[in-house]
């Protein structure tokens, strides 16, 4: 959002303050002034106007400047009500030399998943992409999946779902996917060139609207319709402050999230099929497994958790 309205927003939030106030404090005219607060109010901002001064009323529910708007971390924010998809837009503005942008969309029509699955998007969800360019190995990128999975499952818990971790990157609730997560990277020899981390919640969406042969829920079949504004805003802020943690915190939070370690399970991998009991990971995002051949570490593959029989 542009700064000077930010400082509006933040100026007006508790009480009225004059025009001539908001132009003195930040030092443009009283024209400029209006013409900020019309912008806002054409963005869905509500901004009474009285004798005293502009007041804050209601925000928009959600879209571009509703994120932004009291958002505590350093992105920037590009809205749309339809896209193919965001982690597409995000590929092409990483290609224009960006950095530290959010795309949100209200609904995908390309949604991409794993594996190159499709990921049913329709409105009402919270499909987000990321894009960020830290100074990283290309090897520790998995941290990112990490990080994004604790964000996600902090933020549903946050309102008042109970979600855990399925390895690598799935939250859940009990056996049902709530969410995904779809990294992609462009790497030089010894450091990430950027980092796109796509996330899909399924928020205030019909679990019958995503179709699949896997049990899939929304937040709002778990606990009705939520805030999207405010589950986007503290994902983002879980995601961002946890991005610049060294790898142990981030494993930690993710071990006290995951419902897979201590688990029976089978990770197909691209080149075999490894049963064991999951009993750790490891950096950047292996999952151990204890085999009847031994430990094993896993990079990547679809994992299933095993009923103790199986
Ligand atoms: C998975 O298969 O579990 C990963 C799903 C990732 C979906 C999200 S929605 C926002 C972003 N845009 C996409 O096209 N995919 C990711």
């Amino acid at each position: 959002m542009n700064p000077t309205r930010k400082r509006i927003l933040a100026a007006i939030a508790d009480g009225p303050v004059s025009g001539p106030d908001l132009a003195a404090e930040l030092d443009i005219s009283r024209a400029a002034v209006w013409s900020h607060v019309e912008a806002l109010r054409e963005d869905g901002f509500e901004i009474a106007s009285e004798s005293n001064g502009y007041t804050l009323g209601n925000v928009p529910d959600y879209g571009g400047p509703a994120i932004e708007y009291g958002l505590d971390a350093p992105l920037e924010i590009e809205y749309r009500d339809e896209i193919g998809s965001t982690n597409e837009r995000a590929r092409e503005l990483a290609a224009d030399g960006r950095s530290n942008v959010a795309v949100v969309a209200d609904r995908q029509t390309g949604g991409r998943g794993r594996l190159d699955r499709e990921w049913f998007s329709p409105s009402g969800g919270i499909w987000f992409s990321v894009l960020v360019r830290p100074e990283l190995p290309p090897a520790d990128a998995p941290l990112y999946t990490l990080v994004a999975a604790v964000a996600t499952a902090r933020a549903a818990r946050a309102a008042g779902v109970d979600a855990t971790i399925k390895w690598p990157n799935d939250v859940r609730v009990g056996e049902r996917k709530l969410a995904g997560i779809l990294t992609e990277m462009e790497g030089e020899a010894d450091r990430v060139s950027w980092l796109v981390v796509g996330i899909g919640l399924n928020a205030n969406v019909d679990p019958a609207d995503l179709p699949g042969d896997r049990p899939v829920t929304t937040l709002q079949s778990e606990v009705g319709a939520v805030d999207r504004r405010a589950v986007t805003q503290t994902l983002l802020e879980e995601f961002w402050d946890l991005s610049t943690a060294e790898p142990e915190v981030i494993m930690d939070a993710w071990r006290e999230l995951a419902s897979t370690l201590g688990q029976r399970v089978r990770v197909e991998t691209a080149r075999e099929t490894i049963v064991g009991q999951a009993v750790d990971i490891a950096a950047p995002g292996t999952l151990v497994v204890d085999t009847q051949e031994g430990l094993r570490e896993v990079t990547a593959g679809d994992c299933d958790h095993l009923r103790p029989t199986e």
